[in-house]
């Protein structure tokens, strides 16, 4: 099995559902183990093979929570090199935080990203939940072929 963790943080639940989403996407495929978390330990995220991150644009900027999580993990010398990483988030008008974490991704951490991030604009519809599978799927569909 390979592992994806979608992990997320929101403020107002956009972001949250958008996570929700995103998993049961990348569960949809063959051979995927997609575990949705809030919170984890540096340590932890060396377990995965693919790491999706959600985050909320807030200030221009990611939140507290994923900042103190990179930086921690690039104090302890994480080695996340050549995992699929990819990030996404819910937005109202600007919508940089996922791009920032697919910066430190790639520059600091040499992770295989998908490009662009994945952004909705507010509270997800139905449409925007489904492209958030989509979205997922695909994920798990590269970890799959990169293997
Ligand atoms: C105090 C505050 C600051 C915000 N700053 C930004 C911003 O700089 N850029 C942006 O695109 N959206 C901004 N937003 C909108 C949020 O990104 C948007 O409400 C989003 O849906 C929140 O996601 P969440 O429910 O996952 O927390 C801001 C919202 C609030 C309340």
């Amino acid at each position: 099995m390979s592992r994806i963790l979608i992990l997320y943080y929101s403020r107002t639940g956009n972001t949250e559902k958008m996570a929700k989403a995103v998993t049961e996407g990348a569960k949809t495929v063959q051979g995927i183990e997609a575990e949705l978390e809030f919170h984890v330990d540096p340590e932890t995220l060396a377990d995965f093979d693919a790491i999706v991150i959600g985050t909320p644009t807030y200030h221009h900027d990611t939140t507290v929570d994923v900042k103190n999580l990179l930086e921690e993990s690039a104090k302890q010398n994480i080695n996340l090199k050549g995992k699929v990483g990819a990030a996404f988030g819910s937005y109202g008008w600007s919508g940089e935080a996922p791009r920032l974490i697919l910066e430190v991704m790639k520059n600091r951490f040499e992770m295989n990203i998908t490009e662009p991030p994945f952004l909705i604009k507010y509270t997800p519809d139905q449409i925007g939940l489904e492209k958030c599978r989509e979205f997922g799927k695909r994920i798990a569909e590269k970890l799959m072929q990169k293997i």
